[in-house]
C-alpha cells in the first residue's frame, strides 16, 4: 500500500515537471516572479535599412531601435518576417502584439490600429536611372511608376497620377520594385527617403539618382503599430522617449546613418 502510493506520488511529480517543462519555453518569468509572455514583434524585412536580411537575420535601423525599446522597457520579445500585406491582417487579427516596419502613422490606419508616439521622420522621394529626365514629382505624369503595395508612396502617387493610372505598378515588397527599377520594367519608383539614398550609397555602379520634392511629397512618421487597445502602448511609448532622450537613439542613429539625428521633432 504505501509503496504503491510513491510510485502514485512519483509519477505526478514527474508529470508536473514535465508540464513546467513544456511552459518555460515560451513563457518567461518577469522581476515580479509571475509568468509573462514572450512578445511578438512582426515586420517586413525587405526595407533596407530599417529591416532587411543579412545572412538570414534580421537587421536593421528599426531591428536595433526595438531592441533598445523592449531592453528600456524589460519585455522579452521575438521578432518575426511575415512580410508587408501580412502584417496588418497579423495586427489586426493579434497574431502578433506589434509590428515594427517603416510604418507610417496615418489617420487611415488610425482607424484600425494604434501607434506609438513617433519614432522617425520620412519623406517621399523618386529613384530613378541617372539618364532620366524627371524634375520633380508633378513629372511623374505618364512615367512607369513602381511602388511597393499598400504603402504610403502608393499614396503620396495617386494624388499626382490618379488612383486608378495604369502606370502605377504595385509590388509586393520594396526590394522587388527597386530590381524591378534597376532591370528597366519601370522608369521610377516612389519610396521613403532614406531608402532611397541609402540604396544609391550601397549600389553605385547601378547608376540610380534619388529626386527630393518637398513640395509635392510631405512629411510624415514612423511609429510601432498595435492592435487597437493594446495594453503594451503606454509601457512602450514610456520606453521609446526614454530612449531618444538618453542618447540612445542618437547612437543607433549615427551607426546606421553616419550623421547626428534631428530630436526635436520626435519629442514634441
Ligand atoms: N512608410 C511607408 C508606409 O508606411 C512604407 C513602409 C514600408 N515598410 C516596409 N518594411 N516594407 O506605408
Amino acid at each position: 500500500m504505501k509503496k504503491k502510493s510513491f510510485i502514485f506520488g512519483l509519477i505526478a511529480v514527474l508529470l508536473l515537471a514535465l508540464v513546467g517543462c513544456g511552459k518555460s519555453a515560451e513563457e518567461t518569468s518577469s522581476t515580479n516572479g509571475e509568468a509573462k509572455k514572450k512578445v511578438v514583434v512582426g515586420t517586413d524585412a525587405a526595407f533596407a535599412p530599417f529591416e532587411y536580411m543579412d545572412k538570414g537575420e534580421i537587421v536593421g535601423f528599426d531591428v536595433d531601435f526595438l531592441d533598445a525599446v523592449m531592453k528600456e522597457a524589460g519585455i522579452d520579445y521575438e521578432l518575426k518576417n511575415i512580410g508587408w500585406d501580412p502584417l496588418f491582417a497579423a495586427v489586426q487579427g493579434k497574431e502578433v502584439d506589434l509590428a515594427i516596419s517603416g510604418i507610417t502613422i496615418n489617420d487611415e490606419r488610425k482607424q484600425t490600429y494604434d501607434f506609438s508616439t513617433p519614432y522617425f521622420e520620412s519623406t517621399h522621394m523618386i529613384l530613378a536611372k541617372e539618364d532620366n529626365s524627371i524634375k520633380n514629382a508633378l513629372d511623374l505624369k505618364g512615367k512607369v511608376i513602381g511602388v511597393q503595395n499598400g504603402t504610403t508612396g502608393q499614396e503620396a502617387v495617386e494624388k499626382i497620377v490618379g488612383a486608378n493610372s495604369k502606370n502605377i505598378k504595385k509590388f509586393e515588397n520594396t526590394a522587388v520594385a527597386i530590381m524591378e527599377l534597376v532591370n528597366g520594367g519601370v522608369e521610377v519608383v516612389v519610396t521613403d527617403n532614406v531608402v532611397a539614398t541609402e540604396y544609391i550609397k550601397n549600389n553605385p555602379d547601378q547608376k540610380l539618382k534619388a529626386i527630393e520634392d518637398t513640395k509635392n511629397f510631405e512629411s510624415e512618421f514612423y511609429g510601432l503599430m498595435f492592435p487597437k487597445g493594446s495594453e503594451l502602448k503606454p509601457e512602450i511609448d514610456k520606453a521609446i522617449k526614454k530612449v531618444i532622450e538618453s542618447g540612445k537613439y542618437e547612437e543607433i542613429y549615427k551607426k546606421w546613418f553616419g550623421k547626428e539625428p534631428n530630436v526635436d521633432n520626435l519629442l514634441k
